[in-house]
């Protein structure tokens, strides 16, 4: 499914559309993009279109666009929710090479979290992030993920192995820092 409105200072979350696949693949086209992404190779307009309209009518994922200034720049979900277990696991892609490191993934992984704690019945998220991804790690930090564990040399990414770090934000935790 896809998510409802949430406005932040930076960033607005918004249902995708359609026509933003013709944007999305131009992402993943990008290997500074796709660096420590598991998807590093770009979809066709079909396939993307078909994604789109898969996540729409799954009832375990729920996808938003992320727009700056009125421009799509990345789209950000949480993924394979388990409603029995109460958790799901988070992924981003700013796209908009250009808009990175001001403050855009902090502010969404924030507001995804709070959605997740106070407009779903969650009680865990998981993500993880590949090492070197400083700006994912700290990202998500800010968001209240902390690390559970690695996965040593897991990913080859510009002819290294790189550990694959697991992290988690649990709802009892982040109601530790933020009020409802
Ligand atoms: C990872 C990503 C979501 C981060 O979003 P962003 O808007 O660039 O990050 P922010 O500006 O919110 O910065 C978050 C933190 O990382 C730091 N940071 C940003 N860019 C950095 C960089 N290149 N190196 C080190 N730290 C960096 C910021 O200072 C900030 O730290 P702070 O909270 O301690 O101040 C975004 O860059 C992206 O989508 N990259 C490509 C795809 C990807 O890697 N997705 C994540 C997969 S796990």
């Amino acid at each position: 499914m896809y998510g409802p409105l949430i406005e932040g200072k930076l960033v607005r979350l918004r249902p995708p559309k359609p026509d933003d696949a013709a944007a999305m693949i131009t992402w993943f086209e990008d290997m500074e993009v796709t660096r420590f992404l598991l998807r590093n190779h770009p979809p066709s307009l079909e396939e993307e279109k078909e994604w789109l309209e898969k996540m729409a009518r799954d009832p375990d994922q729920v996808i938003w666009a992320v727009e700056h200034k009125g421009a799509l720049v990345g789209t950000t979900a949480i993924h394979a929710i388990s409603w029995k277990n109460g958790f799901g696991t988070t992924g981003t892609v700013i796209g908009d090479k250009a808009v990175w490191g001001q403050g855009l993934g902090r502010e969404l992984m924030q507001l995804r979290a709070r959605y997740a704690f106070t407009q779903l019945p969650l009680r865990k998220l998981k993500s993880g992030y590949l090492a070197g991804n400083d700006a994912s790690a700290r990202a998500q930090a800010a968001a209240g993920y902390r690390e559970v564990g690695r996965y040593q040399k897991d990913m080859f990414i510009d002819g290294e192995w790189r550990d694959h770090v697991m992290t988690e934000v649990l709802r009892e935790d982040w109601l530790k820092s933020n009020s409802l």
